[in-house]
């Protein structure tokens, strides 16, 4: 399947725009007003500087492990991220892609009326961002020195996604969760804090969940919340 792509100059955020559209639709935005973030955050989305995708898809594994597809999209875009500009993001579980500890890309993943729509934006051409992201955030543009074409970003992207959706329907949720184990610094040993826990990560559960051994030695599964790395 190729994604049919629809290209919009302005809206306040491709998912939503994506919610009327067909499976195998690609709603990419020049910019958006009200770009949305995981946890009800925004996404700083100004024009011309990322890409901004929502991809609407047939669920590609059971609704129960739907988490997976998140870390399936992170794959995919640390592939094309990969193959455009030559540097390796890692994968903060779930969804956070970083370089050099601070965010390049977020993927946000959605249920709408039995279709998944699966939101990619990536910081490509920013030189600077407004100061409550300066400490959290960075692009393409800042880690690499060179400006990107962000059709070509696209097409990494979509080729990516593509693939690693085609790997999810045929073999099954386990290939991706073992990408990641392989891919993510955070998926294994790494001491993080999840709100008022604190442990060492302990790897993925089958439905794409991450388990952490907390510092009172309780195996606990986390299912959502932000994971933040505690340096020793
Ligand atoms: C996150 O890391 O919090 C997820 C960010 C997802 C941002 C993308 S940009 C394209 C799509 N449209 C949105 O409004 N959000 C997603």
């Amino acid at each position: 399947m190729s994604f049919r792509i629809v290209r919009l100059k302005e809206t306040p955020s491709t998912m939503i725009e994506a919610r009327q559209h067909e499976p195998g639709t690609a709603v990419v935005a020049e910019a958006q007003t009200a770009g949305m973030g995981r946890g009800g955050r925004s996404w700083y989305s100004p024009p011309g500087l990322g890409l901004y995708v929502s991809i609407v898809l047939e669920p590609p594994c059971e609704l129960e492990k739907l988490p997976v597809v998140t870390l399936a999209l992170g794959l995919a875009c640390q592939q094309a991220i990969q193959k455009i500009a030559g540097v390796t993001c890692d994968l903060r579980w779930p969804n956070d892609l970083l370089l050099n500890g601070k965010k390049c890309g977020g993927i946000l993943v959605e249920l709408h009326a039995g279709k998944v729509i699966a939101g990619i934006g990536i910081n490509v051409n920013h030189l600077e961002f407004p100061e409550e992201l300066r400490d959290l955030a960075t692009s393409l543009r800042i880690i690499t020195g060179r400006e990107f074409n962000l059709d070509e970003v696209l097409e990494a992207v979509l080729d990516s996604v593509e693939e690693h959706v085609q790997l999810l329907k045929q073999q099954g949720t386990e290939p991706i969760l073992r990408l990641f184990a392989l891919s993510s610094s955070y998926a294994r040993g790494r001491r993080v804090r999840v709100g008022q826990l604190e442990g060492i990560t302990e790897g993925l559960d089958p439905c794409g969940f991450l388990w952490l051994r907390t510092l009172d030695d309780r195996r606990i599964l986390i299912r959502s919340g932000d994971v933040r790395p505690v340096e020793p």
